[in-house]
């Protein structure tokens, strides 16, 4: 079959390699549509190897149709899911542990369906398993255009959550808008704890911590859970720490891909049963910027590293 490679030279290169095999409980899937993830660029930069066992090209979900599937387990060859996945996305097939899958939601297409796991497995794993987030919380999302901030607001919005997040253009603004956000704050023109002062933040999710993250957390609402998923800012921050175990706030660290088969596959399930219908009803959505086929993943990487997309970036691979 075919995967997109990192060369020596960290160019993508749509080439020849082993097929995979399905092991026990596992299912084969022919990938028709891949989604990109921000860990995927520093994957090719080589910053972010794969888990054990995953192969070594990027794609952290897929849709497409079961190949092959073990006797009793919920899938039959012919079904079609989406996946989270450890890596190996960006190829022709792609074995996965059975329990990591979920049937496509009805009226979605693969397209769509690749856009869900990662995005929304992460959402939902930071704003209600570390986040203990409740309805009529206050929320804080930076980079609320991004796949994981689109996700991410919506699933908060769809919990009764008040949202607060961060863009960095006019455009952006309005596309978080109309997915629901509350308050919205240019990071290119405002100050970001100057705003958050006036919401005082239950439950943050920060992918961009570095030296904004000590003025914000002072911010915070008593008791408050502050989940620093990525650096991109900078991962050097200064804390006003007497501040911080006055009011008891929370400082949690987090990322989904580490975690173990088992818990991906238990939040994949909840959230199945949280959001499935809302997906088929058009309630949440899976919002793509741009599809373009597996062969261009070069230029799908560009639209990231430019930070343009308005949600997510997806390959597609024609059977
Ligand atoms: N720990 C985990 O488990 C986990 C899981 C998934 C994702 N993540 C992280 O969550 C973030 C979003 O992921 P994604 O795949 O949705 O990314 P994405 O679609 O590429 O969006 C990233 C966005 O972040 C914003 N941003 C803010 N400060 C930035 C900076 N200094 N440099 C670059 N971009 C900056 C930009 O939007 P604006 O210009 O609008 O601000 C950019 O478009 C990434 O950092 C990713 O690594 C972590």
């Amino acid at each position: 079959m075919k995967a997109v490679i990192i060369d020596n030279n960290k160019n993508l290169v749509w080439s020849e390699v082993p097929d995979p095999v399905a092991k026990e409980y596992e299912i084969l899937v022919e990938v028709h549509a891949a989604a990109l993830n921000r860990a995927d660029l520093m994957q090719r930069e080589g910053n972010y190897p794969p888990p054990p066992g995953w192969p070594e090209w990027p794609g952290l979900e897929v849709a497409g149709v079961v190949l092959e599937a073990p006797a009793n387990c919920r899938w039959k060859v012919g079904d079609t899911v989406c996946a989270l996945l450890g890596g190996g996305g960006y190829a022709e097939k792609v074995a996965v542990p059975v329990d990591m899958a979920l049937p496509v939601p009805r009226g979605l297409s693969m397209a769509e369906a690749a856009a869900i796991p990662e995005a929304f497995a992460t959402s939902y794993l930071n704003l209600c398993i570390e986040g203990g987030m409740k309805k009529g919380d206050t929320v804080f999302i930076q980079a609320g255009a991004s796949g994981l901030g689109m996700a991410a607001i919506q699933l908060a919005k769809a919990l009764g959550a008040e949202v607060v997040t961060t863009v960095g253009s006019e455009e952006k603004e309005k596309f978080v808008r109309e997915l629901g956000a509350d308050v919205v704050i240019n990071r290119r023109k405002e100050n970001i704890a100057a705003v958050l002062a006036k919401h005082p933040v239950n439950v943050a999710m920060d992918c961009v911590a570095g030296p904004n993250l000590g003025p914000c957390l002072e911010t915070m609402a008593h008791g408050g859970r502050w989940i620093v998923i990525a650096t991109l800012g900078s991962p050097l921050s200064e804390l006003n720490m007497l501040d911080f175990f006055k009011r008891g706030v929370k400082l949690i660290g987090s990322t989904l891909r580490s975690r173990s088969s088992e818990t991906k596959g238990r939040i994949l399930g909840e959230l199945e049963q949280k959001l499935w219908d809302s997906f088929s009803t058009g309630k949440i959505k899976a919002l793509i910027h741009e599809t373009l086929p597996m062969s261009e993943a070069e230029a799908a990487h560009a639209i990231l590293e430019r930070q343009e997309n308005l949600g997510k970036v997806v390959l597609t691979c024609k059977p």
